[in-house]
């Protein structure tokens, strides 16, 4: 059976003032009653396909997400706690050391996507298990529809088995132009952020192109603590590791990298825009949330969590509130969210 690994480390930086650092969007109820986290879960719930989840996440969130899995009635394998982020590929190496068969399949999840189509999500990773035991490492390419910057593009090689293709090349968020050069010359696919390989095919991965990284990764599990159902890497240790992405650490550099193209209505929820775009809107176009009140106004998105925000005769504007904070910016700028946050990192 397959073990999922769900990377729950993010910041979310761009989905301020509801995500904040003690309160990440993947915490969240931002598509559903359920948060990212626990729709994240569900999707392996499986018995026969999946054993209980690890999770890989801040020390900060642990409570949280233990509260969050009990309430949907899991109970994880175990939580990996840690003390400070490293970015995904230490994460994944955590998570790989941790599991105790070396030889099962790992699925890497971001803990904050939405999957509309679990059937699909869920036949992709049958048609890629074969390779997975063969020793690729496999990820699942989505149809892309915009020169988006954020996302690893695929360049989709010669077909190696029925539904899987080998990774011509594996580009990390390029630059506008190179976006858009492959968008116009076909033949691509955005990198899901979901992964699938045996714990042993990563770690050798990691020793040929990252051998520091999981140096530090394997002496902070060998000196971290263990309760019955949290490890925490020794703090040092881990603070030793590079910090970088599986991406760039890992993906662009490796032989044997496999896609599995997969269309599962899949979004990357990272900012207000996107997650305007996937929300069902009323008859003229608002997405509302909390407490609102909209006059003559179109295609616009107000969240609130407890002030009443009302908007009057405004277009493609986004307006959410949260605690003493109040963001407001036109549809299409959610992207330099980010700037807030740097700003108010550089006044604390
Ligand atoms: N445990 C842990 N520790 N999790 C982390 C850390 C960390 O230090 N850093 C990030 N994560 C989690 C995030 O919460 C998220 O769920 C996931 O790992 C991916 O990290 P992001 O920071 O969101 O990556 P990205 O969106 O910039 O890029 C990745 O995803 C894209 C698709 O959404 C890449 O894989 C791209 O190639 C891909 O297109
Ligand atoms: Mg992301």
């Amino acid at each position: 059976r397959i073990i999922p690994v769900i990377l729950s480390g993010g910041a979310g930086t761009r989905l301020w003032p509801m995500s904040r650092p003690e309160n990440p969007k993947q915490l969240l109820a931002l598509t559903a009653e359920e948060t990212m986290l626990q729709l994240t879960v569900q999707r392996t719930r499986d018995s026969r396909l999946f054993e209980a989840p690890l999770i890989v996440a801040n020390l900060a969130h642990a409570d949280a997400i233990e509260a969050q899995l009990s309430k949907i009635g899991i109970v994880p394998e175990s939580l990996i706690l840690e003390p400070l982020g490293r970015n995904t590929a230490p994460a994944i190496a955590l998570a790989a050391l941790a599991s105790n068969d070396r030889s099962a399949p790992l699925l890497v999840m971001p803990s904050d996507h939405v999957i509309a189509d679990v059937g699909a999500f869920h036949a992709a990773i049958d048609t890629a298990l074969p390779l997975v035991n063969d020793g690729w490492l496999v990820t699942f390419g989505i149809a892309p529809d915009k020169p988006e910057t954020g996302y690893g593009y695929i360049r989709i090689g010669d077909a190696i088995a029925a539904g899987v293709h080998r990774v011509e090349r594996f580009v990390e968020k390029p630059d506008r132009r190179s976006a858009e050069l492959m968008l116009a010359e076909g033949g691509h696919a955005w990198n899901g952020g979901i992964f699938l390989f045996r714990a042993d095919t990563y770690l050798a991965a990691l020793a040929e192109h990252a051998p520091d990284m999981l140096a530090a990764a394997q002496r902070a599990m060998a000196e971290g603590e263990r309760t019955a159902r949290r490890i925490q890497p020794h703090a040092g240790h881990f603070a030793e590791s590079p910090s970088d992405s599986i991406d760039y650490a890992v993906m662009e550099k490796a032989e044997r990298v496999a896609v599995v193209p997969v269309a599962m209505g899949w979004s990357d929820l990272g900012s207000w825009d996107a997650l305007h775009a996937i929300s069902t809107c009323d008859g003229e176009g608002n997405v509302c949330e909390g407490n609102a009140i909209v006059i003559d106004s179109h295609n616009c998105l107000i969240r609130s969590d407890g002030p009443r925000v009302a908007i009057v005769g405004v277009d493609d504007l986004i307006v959410v509130a949260s605690g003493n904070d109040i963001l407001i910016l036109p549809r299409g700028r959610s992207q330099d969210v980010k700037k807030v946050t740097q700003e108010l990192e550089e006044r604390a």
